[in-house]
C-alpha cells in the first residue's frame, strides 16, 4: 500500500521526510519520491527512484540533488496499481508549469475519463498513473483563478474514487493542503512544524499531537499550524486523536499481528480488487486486459496454474469458468505441471494465479505454457512482477501488500478476481445470459459486504478454534465449491498451527479414509446452503456415526444444520459461485486461534517463505 508524508517548518526537512518515509517502509513498496520548493531558485525540485528494495535510500544518495533553502516538503512510498514501478510512474507528480506537486494513495476510478479532457485541452501526461490528473486538475483550477484551498476542492469535486492527497504550491511555500476520501491520512503538529502522513506509524517517533481527517474535508498546514475545513468549506475544531500504541503496534493498526490486520483488511482488498471490473450496467470490464474479446471467444479450454492458497483460488475459478463460460477448465498444481508433458496449443489459455509473481514454480509453468504457444495471462498482486512481465496479459488483485506469511487478502481478492473473469469470459463466449450475468456481478460485488458481516462473528470463530487448540487429527470436507474451501482450511491450520490437517471432497471419505475416524477425530466440513447441501449433510452423517466431532461452517440462522453438529462458524449465505470468498474467512480466523493458543507465530510460520523462488 502507498505511503504519504508531509511536513511544514523544519530546518531538516529532507532527513526527516526520509526517516518519515523509512518508518513505512514495512508496508511493502517498489518506488519512491520527495518533492521540495527551492526557495533561492524558485522552483519546485523533484527526485524519484525506482531502484527495488533501496529507492528510499537512494533519495539519500550523492547523485541526488537537493537545495539548501527547504520550507516544506511532500514525499511517497508507491506500491503500483495503475502503471508499472518506474522512476516516471513513481509519485510525486507536477502539471504542466511545474507549479503544484501531488502525492495520492488510492484509485481514482475516472481517471481515464479525466485524462482524456484535461489533454484535449493541452495538458501534456508524463506518467501511466491515476493519480497524476490532480496535478493538472489542480493547476487548471487555479488558472481559473481559485485560490489554492478551492482548487484542491475543486479538483476533488471531480474524483471518483478513494484517495489521500497532499499538494505542494512552489508559489505559496510554506503551505501543504491535503485531503482525504476513505483512504487513510492524519495531521500532526510541534511547536513550529506541521506534518501529514498516511500512517500514524510515521508521525508518532515525531509527535502524539495529532488529529483525525474525515472525508472530503481540507487541511493547511502552515509551519506550527493548521487549518480544517469541512465539505461545505466551513472552519472546524480539528478533532484529536488519542493515541496509546508505540510505533509497532501502530504499524498493525494497533492488531495484535500483520496476519489479523489482514484478516480484517479483506473487505477492502475485495473492493478495491472488484472497482472498475463491471460497467455501469453490470457488464464485465476487462479493459485492462491486453488480450481483446474476440481472441478470448476463440480460447477452447482454460488452465489455471498456480502454488498454494493461488492454486485452491484457481480451483473455484476452475468451476466458475465452466460454469459461465461452458468451456473445458482446469486448475493445476504449477510445480506439477512443468513436467508433465502436457497438451497445449494457441486456443489453449493458460491463467497463471500468483500472488506475488515471483514463485519459480508458477513461472517455469507459465514458460512451459509459452514454450506450447498457449496464450498465457498472469494474474498477481504486484505490478510488473516477473510473471508480468513474461504474460502475454496481466490482471490485477488490489489487495496491499501482503506481510503476513500465509496469504490471506490476496487469496480472496484472487476468488474475486478470477470470479469475475470467468464472468467475462462468459460474457464474451455469449454463453452467460445478461440475467445471469446481472445476479452474478450484483452478488460479486456484494462480497466485500458479506466478509465484512462475517468479520463481526471474528470473536465466535475464534473462540470456537480456542475449543480445538489441542486437536492432533482434523479433516476439512467440502463438495464442489466447497472443496477448495476445505483445501485452503487445511493449509491454515497446517501452516499456521503445525497441526495434522487433510483436505478430502466430502463424498471420497467413504473410498479410504474414513477408517481413520473414531472418537477425538475434529471434522471441518462446509455446510453453506449449496446445491450439494443434502449430499454433504449425508457425509456428516457418516462422520458422526463413527464418533468425530464435526465443526461446521454454516449460513446464519441455520439451525437445522446447526442442530446436526458440534459446534458451527455461521456466515453470510451467498451465490454459490461466491461462496468461496465468504466461507474461507471463519476458517481462517479458526487456524489463527488454534495457532495463537499453541503459542505460535501467525505472521511468521516455522520452515515457511513468503515468497518461494526455489524449486
Ligand atoms: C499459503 C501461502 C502459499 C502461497 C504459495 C504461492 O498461505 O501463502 O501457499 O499461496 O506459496 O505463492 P504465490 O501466490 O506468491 O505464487
Amino acid at each position: 500500500m502507498c505511503g504519504i508524508v508531509g511536513l511544514t517548518g523544519s530546518n531538516d526537512t529532507l532527513n526527516q521526510l526520509r526517516t518519515a518515509l523509512a518508518a513505512l517502509e514495512y508496508r511493502g513498496y517498489d518506488s519512491a519520491g520527495i518533492a521540495v520548493v527551492d526557495r533561492a531558485k524558485g522552483r519546485i525540485i523533484r527526485h524519484r527512484s525506482a531502484l527495488r528494495g533501496a529507492a528510499i535510500a537512494d533519495l539519500g544518495s550523492e547523485r541526488m540533488i537537493w537545495p539548501g533553502d527547504v520550507s516544506a516538503g511532500i514525499a511517497h512510498t508507491r506500491w503500483a496499481t495503475h502503471g508499472a514501478p518506474t522512476h516516471d510512474n513513481a509519485h510525486p507528480h507536477v502539471d504542466c508549469r511545474r507549479e503544484v506537486a501531488i502525492v495520492h494513495n488510492g484509485i481514482i476510478e475516472n481517471h481515464r475519463e479525466l485524462s482524456t479532457r484535461l489533454v484535449a485541452a493541452g495538458h501534456v501526461m508524463s506518467s501511466e498513473t491515476d493519480s497524476e490528473v490532480i496535478a493538472h486538475l489542480i493547476e487548471e483550477a487555479l488558472a481559473s483563478g481559485l485560490s489554492t484551498r478551492h482548487s484542491v476542492r475543486a479538483a476533488i469535486a471531480q474524483l471518483r474514487g478513494d484517495f489521500a492527497l497532499s499538494v505542494l504550491f512552489l508559489h505559496d511555500p510554506e503551505l501543504l493542503i491535503a485531503a482525504r476520501r476513505t483512504s487513510p491520512l492524519i495531521v500532526g503538529l510541534t511547536e513550529h512544524t506541521a506534518y501529514l502522513a498516511s500512517d500514524i506509524a510515521a508521525l508518532l517517533p515525531i509527535t502524539r499531537e495529532l488529529y483525525a481527517l474525515e472525508d472530503d474535508e481540507i487541511v493547511e498546514l502552515r509551519p506550527g499550524t493548521i487549518l480544517i475545513t469541512d465539505a461545505g468549506d466551513q472552519v472546524i475544531t480539528p478533532r484529536p486523536l488519542e493515541v496509546t500504541w508505540d510505533v509497532t503496534a501502530a504499524q498493525k493498526d494497533g492488531y495484535a499481528d500483520f496476519m489479523s490486520k489482514e484478516i480484517f483488511e479483506q473487505p477492502r482488498a475485495l473492493r478495491e480488487t472488484l472497482l472498475g471490473r463491471f460497467d455501469g450496467s453490470l457488464r464485465p470490464d476487462f479493459e485492462e486486459l491486453s488480450i481483446d474479446a474476440t481472441a478470448l471467444a476463440l480460447v477452447n479450454r482454460v488452465i489455471y496454474l498456480a502454488c498454494g492458497s493461488s492454486y485452491h483460488a484457481a480451483l473455484s475459478a476452475a468451476l466458475a469458468t465452466e460454469q459461465f463460460a461452458r468451456i473445458p477448465a482446469s486448475a493445476e498444481v504449477a510445480s506439477e505441471f512443468r513436467y508433465r508433458e502436457a497438451v497445449l496449443d494457441q486456443l489453449t489459455l493458460v491463467v497463471v494465479v500468483s500472488q506475488s509473481g515471483e514463485t519459480v514454480d508458477t513461472l517455469h509453468a507459465l514458460r512451459e505454457a509459452k514454450r506450447h504457444g498457449a496464450r498465457v495471462i498472469a494474474l498477481t498482486n504486484v505490478v510488473d512482477s516477473v510473471m508480468t512481465r513474461e504474460a502475454d496479459g496481466a490482471l490485477y488483485t488490489h489487495a496491499g501488500p501482503e506481510i503476513g506469511v500465509a496469504s490471506t487478502k490476496c487469496h480472496l481478492a484472487q476468488i474475486a478476481l478470477l470470479e469475475a473473469f470467468a464472468l467475462h469470459l462468459g460474457w464474451v463466449r455469449g454463453e452467460v445470459e445478461e440475467e445471469l450475468l446481472r445476479e452474478g456481478a450484483i452478488h460479486l460485488l456484494a462480497t466485500p459486504d458479506l466478509v465484512e458481516r462475517a468479520l463481526g462473528s471474528a470473536e465466535r470463530f475464534l473462540d470456537v478454534g480456542r475449543r480445538f487448540h489441542e486437536v492432533d487429527d482434523v479433516y476439512f470436507l467440502g463438495r464442489r465449491v466447497g472443496y477448495p474451501i476445505a483445501l485452503e482450511g487445511a493449509l491454515k491450520l497446517k501452516e499456521l498451527a503445525y497441526v495434522r490437517a487433510e483436505a478430502y471432497p466430502a463424498g471420497e471419505m467413504k473410498h479410504g479414509p474414513i477408517s481413520l475416524i473414531e472418537p477425538g477425530v475434529v471434522v471441518v466440513v462446509v455446510a453453506t446452503r449449496t446445491s450439494l447441501w443434502e449430499k454433504v449433510m449425508a457425509n456428516v452423517e457418516e462422520m458422526r456415526a463413527r464418533g468425530a466431532t464435526v465443526v461446521a461452517v454454516i449460513e446464519e440462522g441455520d439451525h437445522e444444520t446447526a442442530a446436526l453438529v458440534d459446534a458451527t462458524l455461521e456466515v453470510p449465505g451467498t451465490m454459490e459461485f461466491c461462496s468461496p470468498i465468504v466461507d474461507v474467512v471463519p476458517l481462517q480466523l479458526f487456524a489463527y486461534a488454534v495457532a495463537s493458543a499453541r503459542g505460535n507465530d501467525v505472521d511468521r510460520p516455522r520452515n515457511l517463505a513468503k515468497v518461494v523462488t526455489v524449486e
